[in-house]
């Protein structure tokens, strides 16, 4: 069995971020969220990855490599569009060949693995696998409706939901999914959905059978639901101090800091993860951060937050909260005259002043 990942796509609605980098590259507790997809393929047994790339693909193929260090392939395979879901399945039907295959959205996690998914396909091997996950709001989502232990439809946001079962981004396929995928045409939004490519295949009477997550699950193509994601992985982090801390510093509850770090006169409590070469002065670090290598920040207080690499934070006059701040971006406050905001923020920025 393979596994195909998509990392490509549009990333509209994590702009700016999306501008400059993959969205799949984007660190949710210091680790591309990319990485974790990987990982859970490897759980399972899976070590032929296709990875399935757009735009970003330099970015993305030189942050990931060969694979070789989770001891997987990886095969790099580029889509000439991000224009759809099914169409990135299409295109990578040569390197899938005849064999069944997960597909595992990029920007996906699931937290709890997909072992039991894979074992489960591989026990009753129906034409489809579909994953399902609980949620309070199944008309923001696609959603699945059962019957006698069967998925019978599919529908996409419905405005009165049958069921609260919304379909996560980890499917299972066997080769009939191509039979489908050639039959749909593309959707409102001009694009090849997978809903339409299961439902072609309920129509058609192929099996598809649904499997609950295990844990948790989060679509992080949306800042908020990252920095939710961000939240739950640092749930379980792995306290480990690498650094140094000075002077009247603290730490409390779990903290994990790499190597060549430096708090100085400041309070960390923790989750928070804290990457390499970072530089905390008389600050306050709070629960669910997670500050990337070479972030520097001084007199500030910030929680519930992701700082990308190389990023400052300095001297800000109330606390940083809910934020997610990409590479190399300078937050600080002016002091000079006169006292104004100065700003050079990029398109689709979202800025919250005092
Ligand atoms: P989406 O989040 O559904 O789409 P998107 O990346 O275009 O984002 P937005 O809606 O904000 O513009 O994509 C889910 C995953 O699949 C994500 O990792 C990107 C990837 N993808 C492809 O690889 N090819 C595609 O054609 C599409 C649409 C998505």
């Amino acid at each position: 069995m393979k596994g195909l990942i998509l990392a490509g796509g549009k990333g509209t609605r994590l702009r700016p971020l999306t501008y400059t980098s993959a969205k799949q590259l984007v660190p949710v507790a210091n680790k591309p969220i990319l990485f974790y997809a990987i990982e859970a393929l490897k759980e399972a047994g899976i070590t032929d990855l296709g990875i399935i790339v757009g735009e970003t693909r330099q970015e993305v193929i030189s942050t990931t490599g060969d694979g070789s260090r989770w001891g997987v392939r990886i095969t790099y395979i580029p889509q000439e569009a991000p224009l759809g879901l099914a169409h990135a399945v299409k295109t990578a039907q040569s390197y899938l060949g005849e064999e069944p295959f997960v597909m595992f959205l990029g920007d996906n996690l699931v937290k709890g693995g997909i072992v039991n998914f894979v074992r489960k396909f591989e026990s009753s091997r129906p034409n489809a696998l579909i994953l399902l996950c609980r949620v309070p709001n199944p008309q923001e989502f696609g959603v699945a409706e059962l019957e006698g232990g069967r998925v019978v439809r599919l529908v996409e946001k419905p405005r009165q939901p049958k069921s609260d079962l919304a379909l996560v981004g980890v499917y299972l396929f066997d080769r009939h999914i191509f039979e489908a995928i050639d039959h749909i045409k593309p959707s409102w939004r001009g694009e090849l959905e997978i809903t339409d490519a299961i439902q072609y295949l309920l129509e058609a009477g192929y099996v598809v059978e649904p499997h609950m997550v295990e844990g948790w699950w989060k679509d992080t193509g949306k800042w908020e639901d990252l920095l939710e994601a961000n939240r739950l992985v640092l749930e379980d982090l792995q306290p480990a101090m690498a650094g140094e801390l000075l002077g009247n510093s603290c730490l409390e509850g779990r903290v994990a800091v790499e190597e060549g770090s430096r708090i100085i006169d400041s309070t960390i409590r923790g989750p928070v993860a804290i990457g390499r070469g970072a530089t905390i002065v008389n600050s306050y670090i709070g629960p669910f951060t997670s500050l990337g290598d070479g972030v520097t920040v001084e007199n500030s207080e910030i929680e519930h937050s992701i700082v990308m690499a190389g990023s400052t934070v300095r001297n800000l006059g109330a606390r940083l909260e809910g934020s997610l701040i990409g590479k190399d971006v300078e937050v600080a406050r002016n002091d000079g005259k006169p006292r104004a905001y100065r700003l050079m923020v990029g398109d689709n920025s979202r800025i919250g002043l005092l």
